[in-house]
């Protein structure tokens, strides 16, 4: 087991990322962190397994457990589906003593921090990411948001979670295209934060997409040290610390609504955005292309795609400039300049863009 504490200035606190290979020890890790009567379980029907052993957990732990399960997938992640999820923690008289407890993927844990953010003007959460992705990124930091037909996480919040528990058995029957989602986040915190990491990554590739524990093991805890660090530093990502991790995803967040979150994942879109925005640093004379080169390598290794869709150009520049991090009309993107640092670009022009698109 490998604990992970993510500090917090505000008010002090800290919480605790567990990476684990059991869920026995989940209910007196709940015990440790909450004090709650009730908990509310929100599940895909994806994750209704996992969901299972978890609330076991909660029954131990000597809570009330109520639960609704969603259908998978990107599109769920609305105000719509909040409205029901409002609806049915009232219905099961919710109080401020609540625990929401996510366990899903990026989708569940965004949609079910969001109303735990916003229920009663705050819920406590606990999150049980269940895949690769939401185990190295979304469940730790505390970004928590519905998508907006203009853009996404266009509506969301702050809401740090009580803990996160990270249980690796549950990627050993994560599809596999799921899987390699999740690598594209571990190679972003590679390229932008840590050349070790990258180094690793391409050295035990092999090792890794046979998701062999020990080399899983290294791979989460590495990247959640690494997602703490900056959390600490930057929680609500006023000093630019925070940004970087957005590398790939200023990019990638057009392409999601460009195809209407109906084509690409989240990490097969924020790989093409990582190569795009890798592509217009080399263009700046920012980075090297021998770089650029070993990033696409390593990407198309884990089976992740590189060169974008042939989108009307317009479009995708329109929704990048509805992108958080652009301010006004200039678009602000996240470039690498040598492997394991990036900075965050604030004059990127839209021909450059456009030029970073074209593959030829
Ligand atoms: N996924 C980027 C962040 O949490 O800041």
């Amino acid at each position: 087991m490998d604990v992970v504490a993510v500090s917090l200035a505000q008010n002090n606190r800290c919480y605790e990322v567990i990476v684990a290979d059991d869920w026995q020890g989940l209910g007196p890790f709940i015990r440790g962190c909450v004090d709650s009567p009730h908990a509310f379980v929100v599940a895909d029907t994806n994750t209704l397994p996992l969901a299972g052993a978890v609330q076991s957990a909660l029954l131990d732990a000597g809570h009330r457990v109520d639960s609704a399960v969603l259908p998978p997938g990107e599109s769920q992640k609305t105000l719509s589906s909040a409205a029901i999820l409002y609806d049915q923690l009232s219905d099961v008289g919710a109080g401020r003593d609540t625990l929401v407890v996510a366990v899903g993927g990026g989708v569940i844990g965004d949609l079910a921090g969001f109303v735990a953010a916003t229920y009663m003007r705050g819920l406590p959460l606990l999150m049980v990411p269940t895949t690769l992705l939401a185990m190295v990124d979304s469940s730790v930091g505390g970004k928590v948001a519905v998508n907006h037909w203009r853009a996404k996480n266009l509506i969301g919040a702050f809401h740090q979670p009580i803990g996160v528990w990270a249980n690796l058995i549950a990627l050993v029957t994560l599809p596999d295209r799921e899987f390699r989602c999740g690598l594209a986040e571990v190679v972003k915190y590679g390229v932008v934060l840590d050349a070790e990491l990258f180094d690793y990554l391409e050295s035990r590739a092999e090792s890794i997409l046979d998701r062999e524990p020990s080399v899983l093991a290294h791979i989460v805890g590495r990247s959640c040290r690494l997602k703490a660090d900056i959390v600490t530093r930057d929680e609500r990502e006023t000093a630019g610390a925070r940004a970087i991790l957005n590398y790939g995803h200023t990019f990638g967040h057009a392409f999601e609504q460009a195809a209407a979150y109906e084509g690409w994942r989240h990490g097969e879109a924020v790989a093409v955005g990582m190569a795009c925005a890798a592509r217009l640093a080399v263009q700046r004379g920012l980075l090297s292309r021998d770089v650029a080169e070993r990033q696409q390598h390593l990407l198309e290794r884990f089976g992740l795609p590189v060169v974008p869709e042939a989108w009307p150009l317009d479009g995708i520049v329109a929704a990048m400039r509805h992108d958080k991090k652009s301010l006004g009309s200039r678009l602000r993107l996240v470039l690498p300049d040598r492997l394991g640092h990036a900075a965050l670009v604030g004059d990127v022009s839209d021909e450059e863009v456009r030029q970073a698109l074209q593959v030829e």
